[in-house]
């Protein structure tokens, strides 16, 4: 076991890690770790751009932007850190455009803005051009900017390093520590994957910024990476996550595979169509018809196939139609995604429409925050020294629902603002003593599945999680559909205690690591399936089809799963609506809750 020292730690190198490392690098000893290269996280997948009220091409304020997020998010939004994102997300576009991101331009020479779904002029107006964009590559660009400035700032990367375990000096999960009871972080345990060597990483300050958790789902945009490692080691340690149940499904991925054809396809103006050739959003939406936002969208698709408009052999997609804009505007905005339809379904865009349906994109729920990112392991206790932005994190500025463009600003507002607060912590904080042997619960656990003889297969645990998720827990859900999904969990959990892999070596073990993150997957889909069954009412991307209308007297609060020893009596802050405990083999899920910070909007029905 190797031992380092620094003052910050940030774990993930996607947007929010690396702007994170950026702003505490200036300040202190600084490390990133990633499980990755940094240049292959995540972020690099996002396409359609930023958001941010530059009013470049057309008038624009921070406040509509504000209350576009709010009504977006279904007023389960925070909206002090919705406001804080609207206001920031300015600077933070020119912070981009000064390290050198080539962003696209207007003729006269200022950062082009396009529209995107639920961003609107005048609260609902019409659709406002407010996302900043690189074609359709502006996460790539974004990554590529931030990690040569972290380069330029001699940040220090770990690369391939997986972070398996959270270091807190009390024990949180046994649910015994009293409110208001002072708990600090002292750092990570890591596995290179390079040596099968185990880290520890001592730091006065953690930020995660590990990313999404999409491959609980089988039909996804996301990487085969993205498996909730942060969200769930800080879980297992006792720290609640929020709002899990909240899940979106963007409208458009290419069917069959899910591959995400940027929104900004609608942007530019691309029209969905069903198999009668209907501009059905029409119907579902009349202001901002194909720009309403994702949950919305996703919904009115879903609802066109199971109607019989669907379109293709089994009528089971819709049709994103771009035949009527000029082939070189396609070209100049939209080159990745129309390669993306040529290669993988042979479909040319520039005279036949693309096959689409809804893909798991996006957590809206998460590790919470408050807006200098620091964790709070319930309504208002921080852990001092832990910080969290970006998909991992909740600081709920997407509330039940996210707008487009608002996660790459989210990354950057909410990763530089973590990164801030972690480093002027840092300057000042003691290192906190690490527990005695740090690493033995990791290599205990690591050692007895590399070791099991015969077992359950990776890959067959995995694809039973993913087909039950897409099953029974996708855009509409109904109790029954998502007490089957729970069903099929714990036998999923029952079956994981005897998982074992075929690759028995010490190094580059893959397969060790993906029985580790199937781990986490389960983790992650029991508070998805569970939150989602106790909340009894459809707000934003969740919808009970057995309650079709949002409920604000008993649901307009925010979800807290806790993880608890069968054991532990604790009872974590909620109220009759979020009274739940759901066992499982080995543990229990209690449920609680958390106020909605509400500052200048009242919620109002949400029509587009
Ligand atoms: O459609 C897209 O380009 C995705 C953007 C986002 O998720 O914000």
């Amino acid at each position: 076991m190797q031992t380092h020292q620094y003052d910050v730690v940030i774990v993930g190198a996607g947007g929010a890690g690396m702007r994170a490392a950026l702003e505490a690098s200036t300040r202190v000893r600084t490390a990133v770790i990633t499980k990755l290269y940094p240049t292959r996280s995540h972020t690099g997948a996002a396409q359609g751009g930023m958001c941010a009220a530059l009013a470049n091409v057309e008038e624009d304020n921070w406040e509509w932007h504000t209350f576009d997020t709010v009504k977006g998010g279904d007023y389960l939004v925070d909206q002090d850190a919705a406001e804080v994102m609207a206001k920031e997300a300015i600077d933070a576009v020119l912070d981009l455009e000064k390290m050198g991101l080539p962003f696209n331009r207007t003729p006269e020479g200022r950062i082009d803005q396009r529209r995107f779904g639920g961003h609107t002029r005048n609260h609902g107006e019409a659709a406002v051009r407010r996302s900043c964009y690189a074609a359709d590559r502006t996460g790539h660009m974004i990554l590529q900017t931030l990690y040569q400035q972290c380069v330029k700032n001699d940040v220090e990367f770990f690369n391939e390093f997986y972070v398996l375990d959270l270091l807190v000096d009390h024990d949180l999960a046994a649910g015994d520590v009293a409110d208001g009871e002072e708990v600090n972080v002292s750092g990570v345990v890591a596995y290179e994957l390079a040596t099968g060597q185990i880290h520890v990483f001592q730091a006065k300050a953690v930020v995660f910024a590990t990313g999404g958790a999409g491959k609980i789902y089988k039909t996804t945009s996301n990487a085969h990476t993205l498996t909730g490692d942060g969200m769930a080691l800080a879980y297992r340690r006792g720290i609640p996550l929020e709002d899990m149940e909240f899940f979106q499904f963007h409208p458009t991925g290419l069917a069959g595979l899910g591959i995400l054809l940027s929104e900004a396809a609608r942007g530019e103006g691309g029209i969905l169509r069903n198999a009668d050739g209907e501009r059905f959003m029409e119907r579902y939406a009349p202001t901002i018809k194909d720009l309403a936002p994702r949950d919305i969208v996703a919904r009115s698709m879903a609802n066109e196939v199971r109607e019989g408009r669907g379109a293709g052999p089994n009528k089971d997609y819709v049709l994103l139609d771009l035949t009527h804009l000029e082939p070189a505007h396609i070209d100049a905005k939209l080159p990745d995604i129309t390669e993306f339809a040529r290669t993988y379904l042979g479909i040319e865009p520039y005279t036949e429409p693309v096959p689409v349906y809804p893909t798991a994109h996006y957590a809206m729920g998460g590790i919470p925050t408050n807006i200098e990112g620091e964790v709070l392991r319930n309504e208002t206790d921080v852990i001092r020294g832990l910080y969290a932005a970006g998909e991992v994190a909740c600081v709920s500025v997407h509330g039940s629902n996210r707008l487009g463009t608002n996660s790459l600003l989210d990354i950057n507002v909410f990763g530089k603002r973590a990164g801030r607060s972690a480093a002027a912590y840092a300057a000042t904080a003691p290192f906190v003593e690490l527990p005695d042997a740090p690493a033995t619960t990791v290599e205990a656990e690591l050692e007895t599945i590399r070791t099991r003889g015969d077992g359950e297969r990776v890959a067959d645990i995995r694809r039973a999680l993913q087909e039950t998720m897409d099953a029974n827990a996708q855009v509409f859900r109904t109790q029954e559909s998502l007490t089957q999904a729970l069903a099929d969990l714990k036998s999923l959990r029952k079956r994981y205690q005897a998982v074992s892999v075929q690759d028995k070596s010490r190094t580059f073990n893959t397969d060790l690591l993906e029985a580790v993150e199937l781990g986490f997957l389960l983790d992650i889909a029991e508070t998805v399936v569970v939150g989602a069954l106790n909340r009894a009412e459809s707000r934003g991307g969740h919808f009970r089809e057995d309650y079709p209308n949002r409920d604000d007297e008993r649901f307009m609060r925010h979800t807290m799963a806790y993880r608890r020893p069968l054991a532990s009596a604790d009872k974590p802050a909620g109220d009759g609506a979020f009274d739940h405990t759901e066992v499982f083999d080995d543990y229990q899920l209690v449920l609680g809750s958390k106020s909605v910070t509400v500052t200048r909007y009242q919620p109002m029905e949400r029509k587009y």
